[in-house]
């Protein structure tokens, strides 16, 4: 491929006073060497990758194999998020609750001016204007990123509207979330780079609330560093949701249509790495003719009441960055196809034909690879090949299965919403929550075992509440106080539901086939929220009986059905006395319908 180089536009392509302001500020604290504002063409994005190979802070695969597609190797101590250096500092302690890292906004402001002065040095600071949400929609909402990292521009072109578009919408004096982030590896003159630079002893991920703006230093990697996703769209968009009215969730949206046409949107709820893109994108059995299932989004929904009294989200994202390990043409196709071209891979091992591989991609083994740490490998080697978080960024407009509607500036109704986490035993595969304020019940008490998504002990069984435990900007007892207080505002609440996917037999064996099979519980989801459907009720809430699921092409008998769905009330009261550890931590701020809900359900066991 030619080189080409990028011709800066050290320029500001926008008149909007508050932003060259913040820029300019931003500027004289950081000393980068130049300024480029991005204009998010393939152009840049051509020249960004070029300077990038040359650097050998990344590889183009195979054009034949893997269209415009680049491998990236982050530095070994930079391959996740990381929760204890992610911070809330709300004014008060309190606001940010017992969840979250606080610190006092000044001191930390104070910390920050320290890491930040000079980090730029001997690098280029881009100015990435984006639109979280299609552009100019009543939903979407706008950031303008500034960041030493030439792998973070190419991502943000992915994964969301990136460039001069969203300037424009941005306008004049548009309203616009501040988003600072360095690498934190200044370069003296002559100072040879390395391919991934990072600064892991100061990492610090930053969000202040009250002022809506996110500062990021020392990881380059996925959420720590692309700024629109988990810090503005969840943590900050979560604290514009409940001063505005809105919910914006951890949550992926799909479209079922049944055989007659008729198209059903729900949202669902998975902790990280819990298949929330396999989910987002399956596809369903072929004995189900008829069915079909459109992805609008696989991580991030933000969801607004509607002036018709139904609640209505969008995916403000505009691409997937995905789990690579365990993705494979058998688990999710649609992932697969996405990510075929036009994407960025990071921490996956190369093939000898300029492809990338990764551990389930296919079932057989490459004989030889480079790994993630750029060594050679071989089956016989001991380490993965990939690294467990390993990701994919590739753009969902790629999905075959995106849905029509995923761009609709006002969104799409949603009718069901699900919660689900990864629970080897006790709960079991599906069941309806009775009423609004027992599916927020059953969505705060979400709990699941630990994934290599974040750091921890694999396996450990944690709450996660709503799939929000990293991710929520306040204080979780007020957010599931503003869960149960929209439905005030809505003459129709979505009817909720709680899976279980991952269930294990006495021997260990997954009692559930999962993957396109879940679409059988889907199938009973969607008619039970247009009010069809069959259900029993039980302790737990409505479950589906045998026959109330569609068992066409699969070979499931009711013994089986029996196991999957059976539970231990003993058991279960145990279990949600335990809840009492949660709820004590939030207590001054739990909602009263919550204590009440635990209680219904130890009388009904
Ligand atoms: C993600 C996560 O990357 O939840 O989506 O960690
Ligand atoms: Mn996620």
């Amino acid at each position: 491929m030619k080189s080409a180089t990028l011709e800066l536009r050290s320029e500001a392509p926008t008149k909007h006073k508050a932003l060259l302001k913040w820029v300019d500020k931003m500027v004289t604290m950081c000393k980068p060497d130049q300024i480029h504002w991005c204009d998010g063409s393939q152009e840049e994005a051509d020249a960004l990758f070029s300077e990038m190979m040359e650097s050998g802070m990344c590889i183009k695969l195979s054009e034949e194999k893997r269209p415009n597609s680049y491998l990236f190797r982050s530095d070994p101590r930079d391959v996740a998020r990381v929760e204890s250096r992610t911070f809330i500092c709300s004014v008060n302690k309190d606001d940010a609750g017992p969840t979250n890292n606080w610190e006092e906004p000044r001191a930390m402001r104070h910390k920050m001016k320290k890491l930040f002065e000079g980090c730029m040095k001997g690098r280029t600071m881009y100015v990435i204007p984006f639109s979280m949400g299609p552009v100019g929609g009543p939903i979407s909402q706008i950031g303008v990123e500034v960041t030493d990292s030439p792998y973070v521009v190419v991502n943000m072109r992915i994964m969301t509207r990136m460039g001069q578009a969203a300037l424009d919408a941005l306008g004049t004096d548009g309203f616009f979330v501040p988003c600072l982030h360095s690498v934190g590896c200044p370069l003296e003159p002559g100072q040879q780079d390395v391919t991934w630079p990072c600064n892991p002893e100061n990492t610090h991920i930053v969000h202040f609330p009250e002022e809506r703006t996110i500062v990021s230093f020392g990881s380059g990697y996925g959420g720590n560093a692309l700024l629109g996703k988990k810090c503005f769209a969840l943590r900050i968009a979560s604290t514009m949701a409940r001063d505005e009215g809105w919910l914006a969730e951890h949550m992926l949206i799909l479209g079922v249509t049944d055989p007659e046409g008729n198209k059903t949107y729900v949202s669902a709820a998975f902790p990280s790495a819990c298949g929330k893109t396999n989910f987002a994108m399956l596809i369903p059995p072929k004995e189900m003719e008829g069915y079909k299932v459109s992805c609008v989004g696989d991580d991030i929904a933000w969801i607004k009441p509607g002036p018709d009294g139904q609640l209505y989200a969008i995916n403000p994202e505009a691409g997937f960055f995905g789990v690579a390990p365990g993705t494979s043409y058998d688990t999710n196709p649609n992932a697969m196809e996405s990510c075929r071209k036009d994407s960025i891979f990071t921490n996956v091992a190369l093939t000898d034909d300029g492809d990338v591989w990764w551990e389930g991609m296919t079932e057989e083994t490459p004989e030889h690879l480079i790994d993630w740490n750029g060594n050679d490998w071989t089956p016989k080697s001991e380490k993965p090949s990939s690294h467990p978080n390993s990701r994919f960024t590739a753009p969902a407009a790629n999905c075959p299965v995106i849905d029509e509607d995923w761009e609709k500036l006002e969104g799409v109704p949603i009718k069901a919403m699900i919660f689900g986490g990864r629970r080897m035993s006790d709960i079991p595969l599906v069941f309806q929550a009775f009423t609004w304020s027992h599916g927020v019940y059953l969505g705060a008490t979400m709990g699941s075992e630990r994934t290599a998504a974040a750091e921890g002990k694999q396996g450990e069984l944690r709450r996660d509440p709503m799939a929000m435990l990293p991710f929520c900007g306040y204080h979780m007892g007020d957010y599931f106080r503003h869960w149960l207080k929209l439905q005030k505002d809505l003459d129709q609440t979505p009817r909720v539901f709680h899976v279980n996917w991952f269930r294990r037999g006495p021997k260990g064996e997954w009692l559930w086939p999962g993957f396109g099979q879940n679409m059988r519980v889907l199938k009973w989801v969607v008619e039970r929220a247009n009010g069809r459907g069959f259900a029993k009720e039980t302790p737990i809430g409505w479950v589906p009986r045998f026959e109330d699921l569609d068992w066409r092409g699969l070979d499931f008998s009711l013994d089986q059905w029996k196991e999957l769905m059976a539970y231990d009330r003993e058991k279960l009261k145990m279990q949600t006395l335990q809840h009492e550890e949660l709820f004590l931590q939030l207590f001054e701020h739990l909602p009263k319908e919550l204590i009440f809900e635990r209680e219904l359900l130890i009388s009904r066991l």
